[in-house]
């Protein structure tokens, strides 16, 4: 399954799986992208403000170097930070140069909104009282626009982006000359975030899931019905909450910096009709009691225009 695709609307091919790198450091991370690709990954997924990119970037030359894979064979995917949205260009080249690479695969804003690019922090500003430094008249769409003049410089192959409610990308798609390839967003049983899912689908932006298991301490793995779901296919409740992605048609993001666990998650299995409606029953029951879980949420103080944050 590590080697299923989906077709973007450039028309390049994404894997269905990938390997999460955030809270990944050092060695570490650099490991884990070496052992994903072994165990037959072809998506690594990171971003400016994990820290991170330089060691993703050392263990991608080390499997080129190993004769593991070839650049042209693996997908990769960072991000464009909040303090670099009004300077999209200036901040792919900083990746590009940390990841030891010629071009990305995709580059996603990774939140839309601008963080003062000239503020106390490079990655999070903060004001005098402690508040995080934020640029709050500056428009999301042109943000976007920022983005689109990046396509068709060969440093970037797609443009898309991350944690963007549908409010946010009806205001956006007017405007656009060009529709963002995917949206990057949270997604598990417990925040299926539906009315983005759908209206992604509709206008062929592809859904990327973050956070599968519910980030630190994968909260979500104990969910009843997806250990229930694991029981009867005698798998891990991590198996479950990754293969949910394949029926959506969703590519999913695994972390881990663990070997057993980083080729553990590459075996997904297919789940039946049984066990989606399991999965979309539990979804339904805690949206209509509102009691969807969104694990990670960074205080901006913004609203994103998210149902559950409105
Ligand atoms: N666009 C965004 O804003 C955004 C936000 C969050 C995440 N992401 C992306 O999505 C990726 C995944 O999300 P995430 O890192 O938040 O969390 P996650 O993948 O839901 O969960 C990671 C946690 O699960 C553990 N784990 C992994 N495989 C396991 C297994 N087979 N059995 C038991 N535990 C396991 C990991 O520990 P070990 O490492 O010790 O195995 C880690 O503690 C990120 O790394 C990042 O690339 C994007």
């Amino acid at each position: 399954m590590a080697t299923k695709t989906f077709k973007l609307n450039t028309g390049a091919n994404i894997p269905a799986l990938g390997l999460g790198t955030w809270q990944g450091e050092s060695t570490q991370v650099k490991d884990a992208v070496v052992a994903a690709l072994k165990s037959g990954y072809r998506l690594i997924d990171t971003a400016y403000c994990y820290g991170n990119e330089e060691h993703v970037g050392a263990g991608l030359k080390e499997a080129f170097d190993q004769g593991i894979v070839k650049r042209e064979d693996v997908f990769v995917v960072t991000k464009l930070w909040a303090t670099y949205t009004s300077r999209a260009e200036e901040g792919l080249e900083k990746s590009l140069r940390n990841l030891g690479l010629e071009y990305v695969d995709l580059f996603l804003v990774h939140w839309p909104l601008l963080m003062n690019p000239e503020g106390n922090d490079d990655r999070f500003p903060k004001l005098p009282n402690g508040e995080r430094d934020i640029l709050r008249d500056y428009s999301h769409v042109q943000i976007w626009k920022n983005m689109e003049k990046l396509v068709g410089s060969g440093r970037t192959k797609a443009i898309g982006v991350s944690n963007y409610s549908k409010r946010y990308l009806e205001e956006l798609l007017p405007h656009a000359k060009i529709v963002p390839a995917v949206n990057q967003i949270e997604n598990h049983p417990q925040l299926p975030q539906q009315e983005i899912v759908d209206f992604c689908k509709e206008k062929g932006i592809h859904i990327m899931a973050y956070s599968p298991f519910g980030s630190t301490g994968s909260p979500v793995t104990s969910a009843e019905p997806v250990i229930k779901i694991a029981e009867k296919h005698g798998v891990k409740p991590t198996t479950v909450l990754l293969s949910y992605h394949l029926y959506r048609g969703s590519t999913v993001l695994p972390k881990s910096t663990n070997p057993e666990r980083i080729e553990a998650n590459a075996k997904l299995i297919e789940l039946d009709a049984e066990d989606q409606k399991l999965l979309n029953d539990y979804s339904e029951g805690l949206v209509k009691e509102g009691k969807v879980q969104r694990y990670v949420y960074p205080p901006f103080g913004v609203d994103f225009g998210f149902p559950d944050k409105s």
